[in-house]
């Protein structure tokens, strides 16, 4: 059997460093809220029923790696099956308090490693809610670092399909598939990835792409896969402007995002980690909260 490297192997949570209220005074007075940039991860969204990978509670899962998915028609069926059972339920998911706080923050830029979208759909709510107010501040950007499962992508030449037409389509294509495998796509529990445990995809017919006949897949960066360049440019505009880190829900398992927090730590900028589990940053922190993001995110909203 493959030993799989567990990133937070012989990790504990640590103590936090400091009560919240003394971290958001350092984060107000000492900074404005457009010198932070902000990295979040899933524990930002387990308030909204899209479960984490690494929280306490978190079974073991094995997500598809490109590799997998790429290596035969028979891994993609099963790949699409699954996300095809899980995207209503993954598509009804709404942002939490600790997205909304956020989103009345102006900082620097929210980095993501989540494909969830919950942070543009905060800020349309903040957006809404301030109706058309001229001094309103501006949305903070958001990078999506490891894409979108509201897209999808053809992995040939790149064209772009809105996931609600894919899903259409997929369901046009396997009228019967729902009721064979007897599972109702809208009372299924969504995975960390939107899909759903699923065994039995044999059958299921996936679409290529309409405009090449190229391998469709949702355009999210797979265990194994690169985040495109363009875009780690994009994410890294923001942290090298910004004159601090905050991290919010993240075990910073995942080398994409936790190179943010060793980048900031070597140039001394300074690094809050709010997560409520053991990071792979934790060493890097100076400041260091284990509280509910959406606590911490609230008083700092609210200070
Ligand atoms: N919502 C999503 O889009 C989603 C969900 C799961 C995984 N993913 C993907 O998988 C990867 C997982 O890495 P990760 O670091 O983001 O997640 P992770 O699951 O590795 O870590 C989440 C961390 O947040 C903590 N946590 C959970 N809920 C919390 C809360 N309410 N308050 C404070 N802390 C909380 C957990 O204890 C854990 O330490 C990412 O690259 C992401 O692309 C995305
Ligand atoms: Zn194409």
């Amino acid at each position: 059997m493959a030993v799989i490297f567990d990133p937070l192997r012989g990790r504990v949570r640590p103590e936090a460093s400091h009560p919240d209220a003394e971290i958001i005074d350092m984060l107000t007075k000492t900074y404005s809220d457009a010198e932070w940039a902000v990295l979040t991860g899933a524990g930002m969204s387990t308030d909204s029923g899209v479960p984490d990978y690494r929280g306490p509670d978190s079974p073991p899962r094995k997500p598809m790696t490109i590799q997998t998915f790429l290596s035969h028609p028979d891994q993609r069926a099963r790949y699409w099956a699954r996300s095809w059972m899980g995207w209503p339920r993954m598509r009804g998911t709404r942002p939490n308090q600790a997205h909304l706080a956020l989103a009345e923050l102006s900082v620097a830029g929210i980095i993501t490693q989540n494909v969830d979208g919950l942070h543009q759909a905060a800020a349309e709510a903040v957006a809404a809610d301030r109706g058309n107010d001229a001094g309103a501040p501006a949305p903070s950007p958001v990078i999506d670092l490891h894409g979108s499962l509201d897209r999808v992508i053809c992995l040939s030449n790149g064209h772009l399909f809105d996931r609600d037409w894919v899903q259409r389509r997929l369901s046009e294509l396997n009228p019967d598939f729902a009721e064979e495998v007897g599972i109702d796509p809208i009372d299924v529990e969504t995975a960390p990835d939107g899909d759903v445990e699923l065994e039995d995809t044999a059958g299921f017919a996936v679409l290529d792409c309409p405009e090449c006949g190229g391998l469709l897949k949702p355009d999210v960066v797979y265990f194994g896969d690169s985040v495109p360049a363009a875009r780690v440019q994009a994410a890294n505009r923001i942290a090298d402007e910004a004159a601090g880190l905050v991290v919010l829900g993240s075990s910073l398992a995942v080398l994409s995002g936790l190179r943010f927090v060793r980048t900031a730590a070597k140039e001394s900028k300074p690094v809050v980690i709010v997560t409520d589990g053991p990071t792979r940053g934790d060493e890097f922190a100076d400041f260091r909260s284990i509280s509910r993001v959406a606590d911490f995110v609230t008083a700092w909203a609210s200070r």
